[in-house]
């Protein structure tokens, strides 16, 4: 099959690609970028575990070929912070054990970044609907709640004092 370019930003970085028509975007993101942060779940769009974000949105990178990210903007858990410079989302995360295999965690990051652009200071309940669609299939996704409540309100702190 004949390949095609394909320009996306990525965690910052202008990357090239060439690539089939017909490669999913979470492949292309870990088997040709080596960005293994997004895992494959499902690969069906029902658990999430694929989550980055594209262009101000939470995608399923498993639903979504990697030419319709073509000029896209993209961030996916190794762009939000470095294991020197956790975001407040993963110290939150670490600090009320809001995982245990961690197999979710990239993605239910991601996507709580994304909830807490949209929305800085949710309620329980609108914390629990904006992670409705990343499964967890360890933690009764109390800990994960009380995490990303916790880094709303520090990073309302932060932003107050800057
Ligand atoms: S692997 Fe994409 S939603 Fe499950
Ligand atoms: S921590 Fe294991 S699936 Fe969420």
């Amino acid at each position: 099959m004949e390949k095609m370019h394909i320009k996306m930003t990525v965690n910052g970085k202008n990357v090239d690609l060439l690539t089939e028509p017909r490669t999913l975007l979470i492949h292309a993101l870990r088997e040709e970028l080596g960005i293994t942060g997004p895992h494959v779940g499902c690969s069906s769009s029902h658990c999430g575990a694929c989550t980055i974000d594209m262009n101000g949105m939470s995608v399923k990178s498993c639903s979504v070929f990697a030419a319709q990210a073509d000029g896209a903007e993209i961030t996916t858990i190794e762009g939000l912070g470095t294991p020197d410079a956790l975001h407040v989302l993963q110290e939150m995360f670490k600090e009320h054990h809001g995982l245990q295999c961690g197999y979710c965690t990239p993605g239910m990051i991601t996507r709580a970044y994304r909830l807490l652009q949209e929305n800085p200071t949710p309620t329980e309940e609108e914390v629990r609907f904006g992670i409705a669609g990343n499964l967890c299939r360890c933690t009764g996704y109390q800990n994960i709640v009380k995490a990303i409540l916790e880094a709303a309100t520090k990073m309302n702190e932060m932003k107050e004092s800057a």
